[in-house]
């Protein structure tokens, strides 16, 4: 047994991932691996709620955003990671959860109405669509973490979380309602009250100089693209400036790569005042500079998905994915019985058998 507080996050399966998921989350996910004991899902059940037409893509997707984590850094000795389809206890909880939040609440998360704008959906969404955030609740508690490493736009599905947390702690465990957060598992309650954790860029600006960096936006440089595409998509990127002797805007696009991807501090300073006084320095020649910072970083994820390539890459993924499922169950189905043992709903344990 280990006694390392928990981690939960994970992504849902849309394609491949981008720097920024690695500033905002991913390279949390790697440094944290050692202090935590760290659950890491990939919510393909979520990707059916504006996929259902679609599961050849979403089994491709899955599959690769576990070679991407792999060629992050993440571990699959150190974490688990959590096949969301795959772990019956999530969708139960989630039963449970949906009659603890008010319906209005649910519709008024914010980053739910940005998807649903974003996307066209309207008024045609499934009735399944809204429903996931109440699956990521379920997600996240299912494992009883106190951290959710995630992206500034994810915040908005922890504080649901962290509401139906205190509401069930509250109801069925009998805790205080003028507990304080940290208390409550203390108090006798089954949940911790997770906390979101955002990343140390919170919202990489695109190739684009003007949105959040996206794969739908086009705007994106990913994990997987070579030197010579990294030099292109920044040779793009505008900021406006006109000659190398003018004096340049150090909050620019540019320069949140400039901070984000050069890791010295002096260096970044000097870049800074360099421009800042218009002394002889062109963007080409920072642009060049930062792409050879990005390119070192991606090399060796680069290196370790190739070596994940193809058929064999895959059978690899599913090995892992399979072991790892009796482990994330294991978990899952322990907090679901303390949940309905909470709830009166202790009719006898149960085991789940994954072959
Ligand atoms: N909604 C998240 C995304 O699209 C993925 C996700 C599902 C998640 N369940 C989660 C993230 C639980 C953190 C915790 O990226």
């Amino acid at each position: 047994m280990t006694h390392k507080p928990r981690i939960l996050t994970g992504d849902t399966p849309t394609g491949q991932l981008h720097l920024g998921h690695w500033v905002g989350s991913l390279e949390n996910r790697v440094a944290l691996q050692d202090r935590y004991d760290c659950y890491f899902l990939i919510a393909n059940m979520h990707a059916f709620t504006t996929r259902a037409d679609r599961p050849d893509e979403i089994r491709r997707s899955t599959l690769e955003i576990v070679k991407d984590w792999l060629a992050c850094g993440i571990d699959p000795e150190r974490s688990t990671f959590v096949l969301q389809t795959e772990i019956p206890a999530i969708a139960e909880l989630t039963w449970f959860l949906a009659m603890l939040l008010p319906f209005n609440r649910v519709m008024r998360n914010p980053t739910l109405k940005t998807e649903l704008e974003d996307k066209g959906l309207g008024d045609n969404y499934s009735f399944g669509f809204p429903m996931y955030t109440v699956g990521q609740c379920a997600d996240i508690l299912i494992f009883r973490p106190e951290l959710v490493p995630v992206g500034e736009d994810q915040l908005a599905h922890i504080e649901p979380c962290r509401e139906v947390a205190r509401r069930f702690n509250q109801l069925y465990c009998g805790v205080d309602p003028h507990t304080e957060d940290a208390e409550y598992p203390a108090r006798g309650g089954l949940f911790p009250i997770p906390e979101g954790k955002v990343g140390r860029v919170a919202r990489l600006i695109g190739t684009d100089g003007k949105l959040k960096m996206s794969k739908s936006l086009n705007n994106a440089i990913f994990l997987t693209d070579e030197l010579k595409q990294i030099k292109k998509k920044l040779g793009g990127l505008y900021t406006g400036r006109v000659a190398m002797d003018e004096p340049g805007d150090i909050h620019n696009s540019l320069f949140q790569y400039v901070r984000a991807f050069i890791r010295d501090e002096a260096r970044v300073a000097e870049l800074e005042k360099k421009y800042a006084a218009g002394d002889n320095i062109g963007d080409g020649h920072i642009k060049a500079e930062v792409a050879e910072h990005i390119d070192a970083l991606l090399a060796p994820m680069r290196e370790r998905r190739a070596a994940l390539a193809g058929e064999a890459g895959d059978a690899k993924v599913l090995e892992i994915l399979r072991e790892h499922t009796r482990k994330a169950n294991a978990a899952a189905e322990d907090t679901l019985y303390r949940a309905k043992q909470a709830m009166k709903l202790d009719f006898g344990p149960r085991e789940l058998v994954f072959r």
